[in-house]
């Protein structure tokens, strides 16, 4: 089945937040965003704005009806600045106009005396001067003292990762529109409907039940929707409130660059330890998550770091430390991934730091080291493994050998170009890390005519979670997709939902849909039973009745509309709540995810080594689906993913100066992949695997795993550096940029030259 969306997506019929057709007397919002960095805030002026032709309101902190708060883990986060402002662009007013031009140009025209205060871009820096979001986290395994004098080999560094641009094509963006009876309903560009709603009910005073959170879909989240939403709509509904009329704020790219946080940069210190057969014996890790100005989501992404920070490794003897640090930037968020790509960074790092120096390739290293079935997570979970499986099918199926010896041939014949390859394992956790996150409710409905409607706290960013959501339906029901419809998400109909996010919409919504049908289809089998004249064996089978294995004569349809008469209820609603999760963070110790997705990817790599310049020949995986109810969708899932994490590691360059200000603030400034870096070739090996699981189906999470295949980008980039330059001594910081490889490939020329 195709992505239901693809039709119209290609004809540009779907709506977004910026194709809903206005209400007359709509007005438009701008968001006025500090120009420093961190300060006290001695006088707003907001005067000159509020004269500005078109401007109907210029609100601040002293216009909230409810409280100035929209942090979501901790209340640590204004929606407006008030005495102090903590990053550049942190929302200090917002004026409200009768059209979008108008609202910009008065926004230009607010004035601001804000007494500087050192700013802090460092997390480290910020580490030593105690500046911590949270106090910081050890996960433990095995006894790490003990483990280093048995160690043969042990190394010792550092490995940095920036950040990153969620760049979702649609921008953040809500339009509020009053409604009778107090209440508002909010079309939010959101990951997390009741994220939107709670932080609305909080700024606004209104209780949650004034307030409809309606999501139709999201021109791409990447989980930069999922707690960043909230200011937005909460600015629309404030300025709904006090004027009594809609307003939309649909935000300019350059101030979703700007004010918006992004993938958390880390920095890290590892130090790893080898027996004399390259079996890995000891890993402490100290992460440093520069996590922005305010809490956000950052301490869940630092437990996530924790969570991945032996990615599809055994070892049995860890010490993770994680902090998260308290900087003047955006509050940086939720990234696909979350944090467990910069986890899985820096052990690969340390991985390539002993192959180097032990002159051996790292695959040997890795091979070594991968995670079995009953090995132990340093959380305490026991893994149900398929990272052997995963390495050994990808080895065969591409021919590894093969693989490696024409990069050989080729660098043996080549002097200005150079090929680099990098095998690059992956173990991803489903489940949120707060057990509590892991429900969901569906409502369905059945119409008289047959048809069906299902809606779900899902909300379609483009990864398909609708079309999963209708094959769930139409296949307990037996009956044609087209009968079965997905609505827009709203709050109104499904309340306390966690967000899309985890990779694990479609386990819990669609296992929460799967309840609600069964529990009707229960209801309609019993229905047709007595019709029948009470015939046992009641199947549905592509929209008929059988009985006894034999066609019974009752459609579908018939067999609605008898339920009907019988006045039996067609509507279910269910809730799923993920079985045996818990998480003892006292311990640090418990089973916190409902199951782990690998795969393994082949990586390779062609860099122009007079310029630095690069292109990916291949990136060829076998990924562990459980089995897919939807192989279009979940390879378009795995292309998307790895692209996105080679723009990570390889070109995407978050850049603030010593100021706090974002220079990379443009799409000519911050490189996305576009067609042209996209690997020549993408072979994607579906491993299906017979066991059971808590996934949908048995379709295993699909969303964020795929994108740390990319790390291996990263890596095959620096063996072409080093086939190139053989005693280059590059540091572990990505991204891997053309100026980095380029001076990597020239660092021993570069000091010489220097002196
Ligand atoms: N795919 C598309 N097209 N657009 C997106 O915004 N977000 C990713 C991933 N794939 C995203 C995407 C992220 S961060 C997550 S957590 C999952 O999709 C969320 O959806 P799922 O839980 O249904 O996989
Ligand atoms: N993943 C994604 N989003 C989340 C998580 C998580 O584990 N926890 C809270 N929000
Ligand atoms: Mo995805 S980072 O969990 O929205």
């Amino acid at each position: 089945m195709k992505h239901i969306d693809a039709a119209a997506h290609t004809r540009g019929e779907s709506i977004y937040l910026d194709d809903i057709p206005l209400i007359r007397g709509t007005l438009f919002g701008a968001v006025y965003g500090s120009p420093v960095a961190h300060g006290i805030v001695r006088r707003l002026d907001t005067a000159e704005a509020e004269q500005c032709p078109g401007v109907v309101r210029v609100f601040t902190f002293r216009d909230v009806t409810g409280e100035n708060q929209i942090g979501g883990i901790m209340p640590d986060e204004p929606l407006f600045a008030a005495e102090h402002v903590h990053f550049c662009g942190m929302p200090m007013a917002f004026v409200v106009a009768v059209s979008e031009e108008a609202a910009k140009h008065a926004a230009g025209k607010i004035k601001v005396e804000i007494d500087p205060l050192p700013v802090i871009t460092d997390p480290r820096v910020a580490k030593e001067r105690g500046e911590l979001i949270v106090p910081p986290r050890t996960f433990r395994l095995g006894e790490i003292d003990e483990a280093w004098p048995l160690c043969e080999y042990i190394f010792e560094g550092r490995a940095d990762t920036n950040g990153q641009e969620h760049l979702y094509i649609e921008t953040q963006g809500a339009y509020a529109v009053p409604m009778e009876n107090q209440t508002i309903r909010i079309y939010s560009s959101t990951q997390a409907p009741t994220a939107v709603q709670r932080a609305v009910s909080k700024v606004t005073g209104l209780a949650m039940h004034a307030l409809d959170i309606e999501v139709g879909r999201l021109g791409g989240g990447f989980g930069g929707k999922e707690d960043q939403a909230n200011g937005w709509a909460a600015l629309c509904a404030l300025a709904c409130l006090h004027l009594r009329k809609p307003v939309k704020y649909s935000m300019p790219r350059a101030d979703d660059m700007v004010m918006t946080g992004k993938r958390h940069p880390y920095s890290s210190d590892f130090k790893i330890g080898l027996d004399k057969d390259f079996k890995i014996l000891a890993y402490a890790v100290t992460f440093y998550q520069n996590a922005g100005a305010a809490a956000d989501l950052s301490p869940a992404v630092m437990e996530r770091t924790l969570f991945h920070c032996t990615n599809s490794y055994f070892i049995p003897n860890v010490r993770a430390t994680a902090y998260s640090c308290r900087t003047n930037l955006p509050p940086n968020t939720a990234f696909r991934g979350f944090g467990g790509p910069q986890g899985m960074f820096v052990i690969e790092a340390a991985i390539a730091k002993s192959a180097e120096s032990l002159g051996v390739p790292a695959s040997l290293i890795q091979e070594r080291n991968l995670q079995q079935t009953g090995d132990e997570f340093p959380y305490g979970q026991k893994a149900v493994s398929e990272a052997r499986a995963c390495w050994r099918k990808a080895e065969e199926l591409y021919d590894l050998g093969e693989l490696r010896a024409s990069v050989e041939e080729y660098n043996r014949t080549n002097r200005l170009f150079k090929k680099g390859l990098a095998m690059m394992p992956v173990c991803f956790g489903i489940s949120f890390t707060k057990t509590l996150m892991n429900q969901a409710r569906a409502q369905v409905h059945v119409y008289t005519d047959g048809s069906v409607s299902v809606s779900t706290g899902a909300v379609e960013m483009g990864q398909g979670v609708n079309t999963k959501m209708i094959q769930v339906a139409a296949a307990v029901f037996s009956i044609d997709i087209d009968m079965v419809k997905v609505q827009a998400t709203s709050t109104w109909k499904i309340a306390n939902t966690s967000p899309s996010a985890a990779s694990a919409t479609a386990d819990l919504n669609g296992k929460a849909v799967l309840m609600a049908c069964t529990a009707i289809l229960e209801r309609l089998k019993e229905v047709a039973a007595i019709e029948l004249g009470g015939k046992a064996d009641i199947v549905l089978k592509d929209g008929r009745v059988w009985a006894g294995g034999e066609e019974t004569g009752m459609s579908w349809k018939q067999l609605v509309m008898a339920a009907f008469v019988r006045r039996v209820s067609l509507s279910e609603h269910a809730h799923y709540a993920t079985p045996g999760i818990h998480f003892d963070a006292s311990r640090e110790k418990g089973h916190p995810f409902a199951y782990h997705v690998y795969g393994t990817a082949i990586v390779m790599a062609t860099l122009d080594c007079l310029r630095g310049r690069y292109s990916f020949d291949a990136v060829k995986v076998v990924h562990d689906f459980g089995v897919s109810m939807n192989p279009v969708i979940d390879r378009g899932q795995i292309e998307g993913g790895i692209v996105q994490g080679i723009g990570w590691m390889t070109m995407e360059e978050i850049v603030y100066d010593e100021e706090g200000r974002l220079r990379s603030n443009t799409l000519s400034a911050y490189k996305v992949p576009d067609i042209y870096s996209v690997p020549s070739q993408i072979d994607i090996d579906f491993l299906n695997t017979e066991q059971d699981n808590l996934a949908i189906f048995r379709s295993k999470a699909v969303g964020e795993p795929p994108l740390m295949y990319g790390i291996g980008a990263y890596f095959a980039l620096r063996n072409a550096i080093r086939a190139f330059n053989p005693s280059v001594e590059l540091p572990f910081n990505a991204p891997l940029t053309p100026e980095k490889a380029l001076m990597g490939l020239y660092e021993n020329q570069l000091k010489y030259a220097g002196g």
